[in-house]
């Protein structure tokens, strides 16, 4: 496990938390070297009979970066999923989470910073107020919802651990939990699920760390405790259940990419001018509609273009899809 050696001139770790927390992290994550074998021998020391409850997540600061579309409903958002940590069908994420145990949760931040070691999920939320920001969300499927998130711009986040000139991207690594985790029991993908954004992209306002759903924290199927979302993007980049967060100088391995990198790009932002190679991404069909409701035409990077057009200036869409 790494624990941060204060150096000079760079804040101590305890400035991220007060010190008892800190103190109590440090045995936290000292116990989480016992957990994590544990759970890698199979064991079941953490399981719980009942799923965790999701809980009410008080007064919320409402965003100007809200669209007014109208919303998705929750059944609509928490029950047509994409997380093949859970399974491939959108079902299955609702269905087969329910073992999965989101607390305690703790992040690593490692590379190109002056701060880094292990934060528990209290130590990187504590000090922000939660937004509520009601968000399109496009799918590289073809479809979409409106979500009601309620999350922490990441940027604000990342700044407390000092990033360094050479951290020019930001990478994403999803928990590894087979035994709580049953579609990491099959080689569906090169687990753990990996993603990463460059540092403008990640420092931007609209990318926010998300910690709920509506006013309540976020449902397993929907990637608890934390995951990442990334409006202008299709709906991949937005890597759930984050328990690493890397400063890197190269443009980090993304799990799609590499399972198909024709398929799907490092920058994968929503471009309904680059198709998919095996289908069209002009058009989109809404969540919650009825199946006969006409497709709607899909936005550039999904109607947020006059917010992010220009972090890709000069940049070849057609090429750095
Ligand atoms: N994150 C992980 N770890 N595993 C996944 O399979 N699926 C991605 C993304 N994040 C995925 C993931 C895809 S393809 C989509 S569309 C969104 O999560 C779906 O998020 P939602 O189910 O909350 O709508």
């Amino acid at each position: 496990m790494l624990i941060k050696v204060p150096q000079k001139n760079t804040p101590a770790p305890s400035e991220i938390a007060s010190e008892t927390e800190y103190q109590n992290r440090r045995s936290f994550i000292r116990s989480m070297g016992f957990v994590g074998a544990s759970a890698l021998l199979g064991g079941t020391a953490c399981a719980q009979e009942n799923p965790p409850e999701t809980r009410s997540l008080g007064p919320l600061l409402k965003s100007q970066y809200s669209t007014n579309q109208t919303e998705n409903s929750y059944t609509d958002i928490t029950q047509y999923n994409n997380f093949y940590e859970f399974g491939t069908s959108k079902e299955d994420p609702y269905e087969n989470s329910g073992q999965f145990q989101p607390m305690p949760w703790s992040v690593r931040i490692e590379g190109a910073a002056d701060i880094t070691g292990d934060f528990s999920y209290e130590d990187i939320i504590q000090s922000h107020a939660l937004e509520e920001r009601i968000y399109r969300m496009r799918c590289v499927e073809a479809w979409s919802m409106v979500i009601p998130w309620v999350g922490i711009p990441l940027g604000d986040i990342l700044k407390r651990f000092k990033p360094t000139s050479n951290a020019k991207y930001v990478s994403f690594e999803t928990v590894y939990r087979p035994s709580e985790m049953p579609g990491q029991r099959r080689p569906i993908l090169d687990w753990p699920y990996r993603e990463g954004l460059t540092i403008e992209e990640a420092m931007h306002p609209l990318t926010i760390l998300a910690v709920g759903i509506f006013d309540k924290s976020l449902p397993n199927q929907n990637g608890a405790p934390l995951r990442l979302v990334v409006p202008w993007k299709y709906g991949f980049k937005s890597i759930k259940s984050i328990n690493k967060i890397g400063f890197t100088e190269t443009p980090p391995a993304t799990t799609w990419n590499d399972a198909g990198p024709n398929e799907y790009g490092f920058y994968a932002n929503v471009n309904p001018e680059v198709d998919h190679p095996r289908w069209s991404q002009a058009r989109e069909r809404r969540i919650g509609g009825s199946l006969f409701d006409a497709k709607q035409p899909t936005l550039m990077f999904n109607g947020y273009a006059d917010e992010v057009a220009s972090l890709y200036s000069g940049l070849d869409l057609q090429r750095n899809f």
